[in-house]
């Protein structure tokens, strides 16, 4: 069932900017589910730009091959820094967002933090990488969303959008969904049933259908408690 949507706000809390050579990819994820509902209700803006249009020459090229050899392109530095720079000339960000393997890590702290800014600048490398220049002298912060090498950064930046503006006021419908969520508790989530009661022979716990609201909240505590300690136990050193 679908919530109604917040009012529509006047000003988005929060702006988020991504810069990316391959710009179609962002589309169908910016228009569904939770993040298609916070753009509708302003609580978020997200805008798209391709680094094409700040492309060099009449081919618009964005690339090219690195110095001292190697397999793969590179993307210059004058595209990325003319984009970047018109989009600072109109706001100020609090973050200019490089996404890359070697960032520090995304965690529902760092989200937390994110989700409280009111303009993000989001810069997704591609094919070998960007020219070192363009973290130097326009970067900010570095962020990657794991231990593993993806085409380019437009997943992570979309992983990124998603884990902020789930955050933001209004975004989930019931406010107590995103404060709940395994990482914020400190805790992995106890398990989650629905109708019916029996499936293939198995059943919800009694408890569960029992009504009462302080045996289910210690059994979900348990839960939770036991769930962290067999999948999780670092989270419990902590
Ligand atoms: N670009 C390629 N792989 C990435 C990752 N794991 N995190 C962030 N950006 C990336």
């Amino acid at each position: 069932m679908s919530k109604p949507l917040p009012p529509r706000r006047d000003t988005p809390l929060l702006r988020i900017d991504i810069v990316s050579v391959v710009p179609q990819t962002f589309g169908s994820v910016l228009d569904s589910s939770i993040i298609s509902r916070a753009r509708k209700a302003n609580l978020v803006e997200i805008n798209i730009h391709n680094l094409h249009d700040y492309g060099l020459g009449r081919y618009k090229q964005v690339d090219d091959t690195p110095y001292g050899g190697g397999a793969g392109m590179v993307l210059r530095p004058e595209p990325i820094f003319e984009c970047v720079e018109r989009l600072q000339s109109e706001r100020q960000y609090d973050e200019v967002i490089f996404l890359t393997p070697d960032g520090e890590q995304l965690t529902q702290p760092v989200a937390n933090r994110l989700s409280m800014a009111t303009n993000l600048l989001l810069l997704c490398g591609h094919y070998k990488g960007v020219d070192e220049r363009v973290r130097q002298g326009l970067v900010t912060r570095e962020i990657s969303i794991g231990d593993y090498v993806l085409t380019g950064g437009e997943l992570p930046a979309l992983v990124l959008t998603d884990a902020v503006v789930r955050l933001l006021p209004g975004a989930m419908g019931d406010s107590e969904s995103a404060l709940g969520d395994s990482f914020q508790t400190g805790f992995l989530d106890a398990p989650q049933y629905t109708k019916p009661a029996e499936f293939r022979g198995m059943r919800v716990p009694e408890v569960l259908q029992s009504g009462d609201h302080a045996n289910i909240a210690a059994w979900r505590e348990s839960m939770s408690l036991e769930r962290t300690r067999q999948r999780r136990p670092d989270m419990l050193e902590e």
